[in-house]
């Protein structure tokens, strides 16, 4: 019963130190596909499918090292194995720091003087307050949840908007497509934190842009598919949008020419929101194994169904 993980040498000694003393007893752990036995590996721990994933015919649970999982092509495991995603502190807190300072950024301006600055320009530009400065999330997930809960001192009102419905205090919690309207009417600043899945692919486009707020401004940290590139440019450059911040971006890296790279408008950040931390990502991952071998329920357990 051996636990493979697939992974860079750089960061397998990290997992490797915790893995020492947080595995269950039993569970033996290897860095090295060459020397086990597939027919040994039950768990495997990776970012991408190993091509040869076949090989392993008694796997039971397939771990992400990330948040997400799009990157696994699902329909070559059999039905029987789950998929379970990275849900760790590290994960979380990098997105709290990240979605809050872009936040903030755009809230004061520093993309209009960063412009100002360069033309020499000591200028104020109109600030409202925060209770004016309404901000919507898309996707109330575990990340969703976490960036509104640190945004929530600073008086923006808040909205989130997911599949189903919820309820969180101080959150305008909305879901369904009426829900969605509300919540793209209503956001000023509006951050995407869905998984890609089929139906959240090229969300971000012209029409969402066109309801959002004149004025308004998108922080997009979810996956690069879920934007068009074209219509985002379109937006900003015809004034409806003023601003954007993007971690993710279909390809990764952009190619040099790309137009985002040198949009005076646009902040680009290189798939760097969230970095999984081996620490905390191997105590997840060795206590989810615990939990699987006592028939517990697993943290990050994905709906095969809904891959997400
Ligand atoms: P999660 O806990 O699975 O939450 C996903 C949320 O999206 C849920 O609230 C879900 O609704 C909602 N959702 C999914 N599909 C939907 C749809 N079609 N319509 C409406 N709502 C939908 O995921 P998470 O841990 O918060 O992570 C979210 C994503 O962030 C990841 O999948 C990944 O792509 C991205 N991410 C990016 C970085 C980065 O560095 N840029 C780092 C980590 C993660 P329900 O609650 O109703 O199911
Ligand atoms: C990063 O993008 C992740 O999914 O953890």
């Amino acid at each position: 019963m051996t636990l493979l993980c697939n992974m860079d040498q750089s960061r397998a000694a990290a997992f490797a130190e915790v893995f020492e003393r947080a595995l269950p007893e039993g569970v033996p752990f290897s860095f090295d596909a060459a020397s086990v036995d597939p027919d040994d590996v039950r768990y495997l721990l990776s970012w991408l499918m190993p091509e040869d994933i076949e090989r392993y015919t008694n796997l039971e649970i397939m771990f992400s090292t990330g948040a997400g999982v799009d990157q696994f092509t699902s329909d070559r495991l059999p039905a029987n194995v789950k998929i379970v995603r990275m849900v760790e502190d590290g994960i979380v807190r990098m997105m709290q720091e990240y979605v809050a300072l872009s936040v903030l950024m755009l809230h004061r301006n520093f993309i209009g003087y960063k412009e100002h600055q360069n033309k020499a320009l000591w200028q104020a530009i109109d600030q409202p307050q925060t209770a004016q400065r309404r901000i919507g999330v898309l996707g109330l997930g575990v990340l969703g949840q976490a960036v509104l809960d640190r945004l929530a001192p600073f008086g923006f009102p808040l909205s989130g908007w997911s599949r189903s419905a919820k309820s969180i205090p101080g959150v305008t919690c909305l879901s369904g497509d009426d829900g969605f309207e509300q919540l793209i009417a209503t956001s000023d600043i509006l951050i995407c934190l869905l998984p890609l899945t089929d139906e959240t692919t090229g969300m971000l486009d012209a029409p969402l842009f066109s309801r959002l707020p004149k004025g308004a401004s998108l922080v997009h940290v979810g996956r690069g598919r879920q934007l068009d590139h074209q219509a985002l440019l379109d937006a900003l450059d015809q004034g409806h949008l003023a601003s954007a911040v993007l971690d993710v971006t279909e390809p990764e890296p952009l190619p040099t020419d790309h137009p985002f790279w040198s949009h005076p408008r646009i902040m680009l950040t290189p798939h760097i929101a969230s970095v999984t931390q081996p620490s905390t990502a191997a105590i997840a991952v060795s206590d989810n194994i615990r939990r699987h071998l006592q028939g517990e329920d697993l943290i990050g357990l994905v709906d095969r169904n809904r891959n997400y």
